[in-house]
Protein backbone atom coordinates (compact mmCIF):
# COMPACT_ATOMS: atom_id res chain seq x y z
CA UNK A 1 0.00 0.00 0.00
CA UNK A 2 1.70 3.37 -1.06
CA UNK A 3 0.18 6.26 1.21
CA UNK A 4 1.57 9.02 -0.56
CA UNK A 5 0.50 10.95 -4.20
CA UNK A 6 0.99 8.86 -7.23
CA UNK A 7 2.51 11.65 -9.21
CA UNK A 8 5.30 13.75 -7.66
CA UNK A 9 6.92 16.84 -9.16
CA UNK A 10 10.61 16.37 -10.19
CA UNK A 11 13.12 18.75 -8.46
CA UNK A 12 10.33 20.99 -7.72
CA UNK A 13 8.90 22.32 -10.81
CA UNK A 14 10.55 19.77 -13.42
CA UNK A 15 11.99 21.24 -16.89
CA UNK A 16 9.71 24.77 -16.34
CA UNK A 17 11.42 26.41 -13.25
CA UNK A 18 15.01 26.45 -12.11
CA UNK A 19 15.57 23.09 -10.11
CA UNK A 20 15.47 23.19 -6.42
CA UNK A 21 14.46 26.21 -5.85
CA UNK A 22 11.44 27.99 -3.80
CA UNK A 23 10.34 29.02 -7.05
CA UNK A 24 9.93 25.47 -8.76
CA UNK A 25 7.91 24.88 -5.63
CA UNK A 26 5.68 27.63 -6.32
CA UNK A 27 5.70 26.60 -9.81
CA UNK A 28 4.90 22.78 -9.26
CA UNK A 29 1.80 24.30 -6.79
CA UNK A 30 0.86 26.56 -9.70
CA UNK A 31 0.21 23.28 -11.82
CA UNK A 32 -1.49 21.92 -8.93
CA UNK A 33 1.05 19.59 -7.58
CA UNK A 34 0.96 19.31 -4.02
CA UNK A 35 4.14 16.47 -3.89
CA UNK A 36 7.93 17.13 -4.58
CA UNK A 37 10.50 15.40 -5.04
CA UNK A 38 13.76 17.19 -4.46
CA UNK A 39 17.67 17.04 -3.76
CA UNK A 40 19.06 17.77 -0.64
CA UNK A 41 23.15 18.04 -0.06
CA UNK A 42 25.69 19.68 2.53
CA UNK A 43 27.12 22.35 2.46
CA UNK A 44 30.70 23.05 3.76
CA UNK A 45 29.45 24.23 7.51
CA UNK A 46 27.24 21.52 7.54
CA UNK A 47 23.69 23.03 6.82
CA UNK A 48 21.61 21.36 4.24
CA UNK A 49 20.79 23.23 1.67
CA UNK A 50 18.84 21.72 -1.99
CA UNK A 51 21.25 21.29 -4.77
CA UNK A 52 21.44 18.70 -7.18
CA UNK A 53 25.68 18.87 -8.57
CA UNK A 54 28.28 19.20 -5.56
CA UNK A 55 30.11 21.37 -8.10
CA UNK A 56 29.13 24.78 -9.42
CA UNK A 57 28.64 25.20 -13.13
CA UNK A 58 25.36 24.11 -13.88
CA UNK A 59 22.78 25.55 -11.87
CA UNK A 60 24.84 27.92 -10.00
CA UNK A 61 27.28 29.97 -12.19
CA UNK A 62 31.46 29.77 -11.72
CA UNK A 63 33.77 27.16 -9.98
CA UNK A 64 33.92 25.43 -6.81
CA UNK A 65 32.63 22.77 -4.36
CA UNK A 66 28.90 22.91 -2.56
CA UNK A 67 31.21 20.62 0.47
CA UNK A 68 33.70 23.47 0.68
CA UNK A 69 31.16 26.53 0.36
CA UNK A 70 29.96 27.62 3.55
CA UNK A 71 25.75 28.20 3.69
CA UNK A 72 25.48 31.80 4.06
CA UNK A 73 27.56 31.90 0.80
CA UNK A 74 25.60 29.45 -0.84
CA UNK A 75 22.49 31.80 0.36
CA UNK A 76 23.77 33.96 -1.80
CA UNK A 77 24.39 32.59 -4.88
CA UNK A 78 21.89 32.76 -7.95
CA UNK A 79 20.14 29.48 -8.73
CA UNK A 80 17.80 30.75 -11.28
CA UNK A 81 19.71 32.65 -14.10
CA UNK A 82 20.64 29.80 -15.91
CA UNK A 83 16.76 29.12 -16.57
CA UNK A 84 15.89 32.10 -17.44
CA UNK A 85 16.28 35.35 -16.56
CA UNK A 86 12.88 36.20 -14.75
CA UNK A 87 14.74 34.05 -12.16
CA UNK A 88 17.93 35.77 -11.63
CA UNK A 89 18.62 36.22 -8.07
CA UNK A 90 17.04 32.83 -7.24
CA UNK A 91 18.44 32.07 -4.18
CA UNK A 92 19.83 28.52 -3.01
CA UNK A 93 17.25 27.85 -0.41
CA UNK A 94 18.03 26.12 2.94
CA UNK A 95 16.49 22.44 3.38
CA UNK A 96 14.72 24.40 6.66
CA UNK A 97 13.16 26.66 4.52
CA UNK A 98 11.97 24.73 1.90
CA UNK A 99 10.50 22.16 4.52
CA UNK A 100 8.92 24.97 6.24
CA UNK A 101 7.53 26.21 2.87
CA UNK A 102 6.41 22.68 1.66
CA UNK A 103 4.32 22.42 5.19
CA UNK A 104 2.23 25.56 5.47
CA UNK A 105 1.53 24.60 1.54
CA UNK A 106 0.12 21.37 2.26
CA UNK A 107 3.42 19.78 -0.10
CA UNK A 108 4.05 16.17 0.54
CA UNK A 109 7.70 15.42 0.12
CA UNK A 110 10.27 12.90 -1.32
CA UNK A 111 13.28 14.33 -0.01
CA UNK A 112 16.60 12.64 -1.69
CA UNK A 113 19.51 12.59 -0.21
CA UNK A 114 22.36 13.54 -2.14
CA UNK A 115 26.09 13.66 -0.44
CA UNK A 116 28.42 15.30 -1.77
CA UNK A 117 31.11 12.50 -2.46
CA UNK A 118 32.63 10.88 0.54
CA UNK A 119 30.32 12.88 2.96
CA UNK A 120 27.06 9.71 2.89
CA UNK A 121 27.00 8.84 6.58
CA UNK A 122 27.14 12.71 7.78
CA UNK A 123 24.91 13.84 5.09
CA UNK A 124 22.23 11.48 5.81
CA UNK A 125 22.55 11.80 9.91
CA UNK A 126 22.29 15.72 8.97
CA UNK A 127 19.15 15.48 7.18
CA UNK A 128 17.38 12.59 9.01
CA UNK A 129 17.85 14.93 12.35
CA UNK A 130 16.37 17.90 10.79
CA UNK A 131 13.36 16.60 9.28
CA UNK A 132 12.90 14.82 12.88
CA UNK A 133 13.38 17.88 14.30
CA UNK A 134 11.08 20.07 11.89
CA UNK A 135 8.47 17.26 11.95
CA UNK A 136 8.72 16.45 15.58
CA UNK A 137 4.86 17.07 16.05
CA UNK A 138 3.79 14.94 13.92
CA UNK A 139 6.02 12.60 15.33
CA UNK A 140 5.44 12.61 18.55
CA UNK A 141 1.79 12.62 17.64
CA UNK A 142 2.38 9.42 15.58
CA UNK A 143 0.62 10.93 12.57
CA UNK A 144 -0.31 9.12 9.60
CA UNK A 145 2.30 8.12 7.46
CA UNK A 146 1.00 10.92 4.71
CA UNK A 147 2.39 13.23 6.54
CA UNK A 148 5.97 12.42 7.36
CA UNK A 149 8.24 13.06 4.34
CA UNK A 150 10.37 9.81 2.59
CA UNK A 151 13.30 10.00 2.39
CA UNK A 152 15.00 8.20 -0.34
CA UNK A 153 18.77 7.91 -1.75
CA UNK A 154 21.53 6.37 -4.41
CA UNK A 155 23.87 6.24 -1.01
CA UNK A 156 23.07 3.15 1.13
CA UNK A 157 25.53 4.76 3.93
CA UNK A 158 23.51 7.66 3.63
CA UNK A 159 19.99 6.25 4.44
CA UNK A 160 21.49 3.41 7.05
CA UNK A 161 22.75 6.60 8.86
CA UNK A 162 19.24 8.45 8.27
CA UNK A 163 17.38 5.48 10.10
CA UNK A 164 19.58 5.06 12.71
CA UNK A 165 19.37 9.06 13.25
CA UNK A 166 15.28 9.41 12.60
CA UNK A 167 13.91 5.93 12.73
CA UNK A 168 10.36 7.37 12.59
CA UNK A 169 10.89 8.90 9.12
CA UNK A 170 10.24 6.40 6.09
CA UNK A 171 12.66 5.61 3.70
CA UNK A 172 13.08 4.51 0.11
CA UNK A 173 15.89 2.67 -1.33
CA UNK A 174 17.06 4.74 -4.79
CA UNK A 175 18.71 2.28 -7.79
CA UNK A 176 19.14 2.94 -11.34
CA UNK A 177 18.57 -0.53 -12.20
CA UNK A 178 17.57 -2.99 -9.47
CA UNK A 179 20.52 -5.48 -8.19
CA UNK A 180 20.01 -9.07 -7.25
CA UNK A 181 20.39 -8.07 -3.87
CA UNK A 182 17.63 -5.52 -3.88
CA UNK A 183 15.23 -7.39 -1.03
CA UNK A 184 18.01 -7.79 1.39
CA UNK A 185 19.29 -4.19 0.90
CA UNK A 186 15.25 -3.09 1.48
CA UNK A 187 15.35 -5.21 4.62
CA UNK A 188 18.99 -4.13 5.91
CA UNK A 189 17.14 -0.49 5.16
CA UNK A 190 14.41 -1.26 7.13
CA UNK A 191 13.08 0.90 3.78
CA UNK A 192 9.64 0.84 2.68
CA UNK A 193 10.15 1.40 -1.10
CA UNK A 194 12.17 0.73 -3.95
CA UNK A 195 12.66 4.02 -6.19
CA UNK A 196 13.92 2.88 -9.47
CA UNK A 197 14.90 4.48 -13.00
CA UNK A 198 12.15 3.33 -15.01
CA UNK A 199 14.21 3.15 -18.68
CA UNK A 200 15.40 -0.04 -16.12
CA UNK A 201 12.39 -1.93 -14.98
CA UNK A 202 10.48 -4.40 -16.40
CA UNK A 203 7.36 -5.61 -15.99
CA UNK A 204 8.46 -8.72 -13.99
CA UNK A 205 10.75 -6.70 -11.86
CA UNK A 206 7.88 -4.32 -10.95
CA UNK A 207 5.55 -7.55 -9.90
CA UNK A 208 8.38 -8.95 -8.22
CA UNK A 209 8.50 -5.84 -5.94
CA UNK A 210 5.05 -5.45 -5.23
CA UNK A 211 4.63 -9.17 -4.34
CA UNK A 212 7.23 -8.81 -1.54
CA UNK A 213 4.89 -5.81 -0.52
CA UNK A 214 6.98 -3.00 -0.91
CA UNK A 215 6.17 0.36 -2.27
CA UNK A 216 7.88 0.52 -6.09
CA UNK A 217 8.24 4.88 -7.31
CA UNK A 218 9.92 5.55 -10.46
CA UNK A 219 12.17 8.30 -11.56
CA UNK A 220 11.75 10.66 -13.93
CA UNK A 221 8.56 9.62 -16.45
CA UNK A 222 8.31 12.31 -18.90
CA UNK A 223 5.69 10.67 -21.76
CA UNK A 224 2.08 9.67 -20.63
CA UNK A 225 2.02 6.06 -22.18
CA UNK A 226 5.08 5.02 -20.34
CA UNK A 227 3.55 6.35 -17.42
CA UNK A 228 0.03 4.50 -18.04
CA UNK A 229 2.23 1.42 -19.02
CA UNK A 230 4.18 1.40 -15.91
CA UNK A 231 1.21 2.42 -13.39
CA UNK A 232 -0.53 -0.56 -15.31
CA UNK A 233 2.37 -2.95 -13.91
CA UNK A 234 2.04 -2.18 -10.29
CA UNK A 235 4.25 1.02 -10.00
CA UNK A 236 2.72 3.14 -7.32
CA UNK A 237 4.34 6.33 -7.67
CA UNK A 238 7.09 8.44 -10.08
CA UNK A 239 8.05 11.80 -10.32
CA UNK A 240 7.62 14.06 -13.65
CA UNK A 241 9.41 16.96 -15.36
CA UNK A 242 6.68 17.30 -17.79
CA UNK A 243 4.41 18.21 -15.02
CA UNK A 244 2.68 20.55 -17.93
CA UNK A 245 1.68 17.04 -19.76
CA UNK A 246 1.39 14.78 -16.47
CA UNK A 247 -1.38 16.51 -14.04
CA UNK A 248 -1.11 16.00 -10.34
CA UNK A 249 -4.47 13.29 -11.33
CA UNK A 250 -3.03 11.82 -13.80
CA UNK A 251 -4.09 8.05 -13.45
CA UNK A 252 -3.00 6.80 -17.38
CA UNK A 253 -6.82 5.45 -17.82
O1 LIG B 1 14.74 10.81 -6.80
C1 LIG B 1 14.59 10.50 -8.12
C2 LIG B 1 15.53 11.22 -9.04
O2 LIG B 1 15.57 12.58 -8.70
C3 LIG B 1 16.91 10.64 -9.00
O3 LIG B 1 17.80 11.20 -9.92
O4 LIG B 1 19.63 12.70 -10.58
O5 LIG B 1 17.29 13.48 -10.78
O6 LIG B 1 18.33 13.25 -8.55
P1 LIG B 1 18.28 12.73 -9.95
MG1 LIG C 1 16.63 13.75 -7.27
Amino acid sequence: MWPYPKIIAHRGGGTLAPENTLAAMRCGMQYGFRAVEFDVMLSGDGVPVLMHDPQFGRTVPGKGRVAETLAKDLAAMDAGAWFGSRFAGEPVPTFEEVVRFCKQNRIWMNVEIKPSPGTDEQTGHVVAETTARLFGDELDARAGLADLPLFSSFSFDALAAAHRAAPGIPRGFLVDTIPGDWQARLQALDASALHTNHKNLTAMQAHAVKDAGYGLFCYTVNDAARAKDILAWGVDAFCTDRIDLIGPGFSGG
